[in-house]
């Protein structure tokens, strides 16, 4: 797909449901007794997975006009699997769901697309060991892999070694089938949503927050779960943060993204982007499904260079590919650090990054982890390129944003996985003013 130079983008939009909450409403109310009611769901392909797998051990799962109906096992009371779980290029959804089962007494395959099936298993496997999980790989903790729990888990006390949601929320789930209290340190503050949804689903979750922030998370196991009647998820600010960088990028922009999940372990691009000079008025602030969400009125916006603290990393690890796009047409140059984590995505993000800028003229530099990008405001003599997206939905949709506003076309050489996280990017961009346009079939 190839995006072109585009007229002033105006007009409202409303992203779709957030992933990550999305994933984890499959899996609670899957797994919680009774009845839970879905709307604004993510119906992604990463999604879909995550709701698949949980069919194939018990759940009901169905579509009901706008809702989706999910009928859950009860906690502890999943069925062994029948055949491999297949969760295509969806990292949360193996990663949870490995968590969740690891501890059952009973065997589960877990495979994936190319993408998946390169990335790291052993941060999840390692803590499910240490509660008697046995794991056969047979290429060093990478899928394809299978699982088997002990008759009785042991109940672990873990200090989670990198910023990662996932990890936390593996451990986390697998003590929900662990007799006593599982507990997890979390030095950085990832996102929270495993938390706070479990506890809306009934299970007795503790955080105590240390003077260094540092976040002791305790679950008591085996306690009783129940659907929730009316679940309501929030846009996602991860898929928001293609529109509002189009927005300010493209000059005499002026467009609202409805709907924005403001969860504050997730709003980090929205810090940097606004101490680059962004125009971002968040109007009718509300709560939604329990949590704070915004509309986001986006003006076309001058931006300078910013150096964007490692810490905040964990709060905007999606938006580090479209961030430096934005950061393209900065005055000066935009320094990222404390990136290691982009190097275990969906792709090597940041060295797909760093070569979709160099294809696209984009002046930059790539270190271990870290990334710094020289802005060209007026985006002359920018795009051009033809960029590797590896399988990464949001490689692909980070340069079609960089096409909207550089001075040569960028074209992306597949755009099919965009549909893993956010099939109405490009209808959605399109009725706003951007103007994409395919280019020949791959070839097979
Ligand atoms: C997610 C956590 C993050 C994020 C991913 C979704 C989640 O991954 O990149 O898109 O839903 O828990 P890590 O935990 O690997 O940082």
């Amino acid at each position: 797909m190839r995006a072109m130079r585009a007229a002033p983008l105006g007009g409202h939009a409303r992203v779709p449901g957030d992933k990550s909450i999305s994933h984890r409403a499959f899996l609670f109310g899957g797994l919680a007794s009774g009845r839970t009611r879905v709307t604004g769901l993510l119906e992604g392909e990463d999604v879909l997975a995550t709701g698949r797998a949980m069919r194939q051990m018990g759940a009901r799962i169905e579509r009901d006009g706008e809702a989706w109906i999910v009928e859950g096992t009860g906690n502890g009371c999943l069925l062994e699997p029948d055949a491999p779980l297949d969760f295509g290029n969806a990292g949360t959804g193996v990663r949870l769901t490995m968590g969740l089962v690891g501890p059952y007494d009973f065997g589960a395959t877990f495979v994936g697309d190319a993408s998946l099936s390169r990335r790291p298993m052993g941060r999840v496997l390692d803590p499910l060991r240490m509660m008697g999980v046995q794991v056969a790989a047979r290429t060093g903790d990478r899928l394809p892999l299978s699982i088997r729990g002990p008759r009785a888990a042991a109940p672990i006390e873990y200090r989670v070694p990198m910023a990662s949601a996932q990890v936390k929320s593996a451990v986390l789930l697998a003590g929900l089938n662990t007799p006593g209290v599982t507990t997890v340190i979390e030095p950085v503050m990832t996102r929270d949503h495993t938390e706070k949804m479990l506890e809306g689903f009934g299970a007795v979750v503790e955080v105590a927050t240390d003077a260094a922030g540092v976040r002791t998370i305790r679950l008591e196991g085996q306690g009783a779960l129940k659907g929730v009647p009316d679940f309501v998820v929030p846009g996602d600010p991860s898929s928001a943060a293609f529109l509002v960088v189009a927005g300010l990028l493209v000059p005499g922009s002026d467009i609202v993204v409805e709907n924005v999940l403001m969860n504050p372990t997730r709003t980090g691009l929205l810090l940097t982007l606004e101490e680059m000079g962004a125009s971002i008025e968040r109007l009718n602030p509300r709560q939604s499904g329990g949590e704070d969400v915004a509309d986001l009125r986006v003006r076309h916006s001058a931006l300078k260079g910013v150096d964007v603290p490692a810490e905040r990393a964990p709060s905007m690890i999606d938006e580090y590919p479209v961030l430096a796009i934005a950061a393209a047409f900065a005055e000066g140059r935009t320094l990222m650090r404390g990136l290691d984590e982009l190097r275990v995505k969906e792709s090597d993000r940041l060295a797909a990054v760093a070569a979709g800028l160099k294809v696209n003229g984009v002046a930059h530099e790539e270190g271990e982890d870290w990334l710094s990008v020289e802005g060209r405001p007026d985006g002359k003599g920018l795009g051009g390129g033809m960029v590797a997206t590896h399988l990464d939905h949001r490689i692909a949709m980070s340069f079609l944003v960089l096409g909207l506003a550089a001075e040569k076309p960028v074209a992306v050489d597949d755009a099919r996985m965009i549909a893993t996280s956010f099939p109405e990017f490009t209808r959605l961009m399109e009725a706003l003013g951007a103007r994409f346009e395919a280019v020949a079939e791959r070839a097979a």
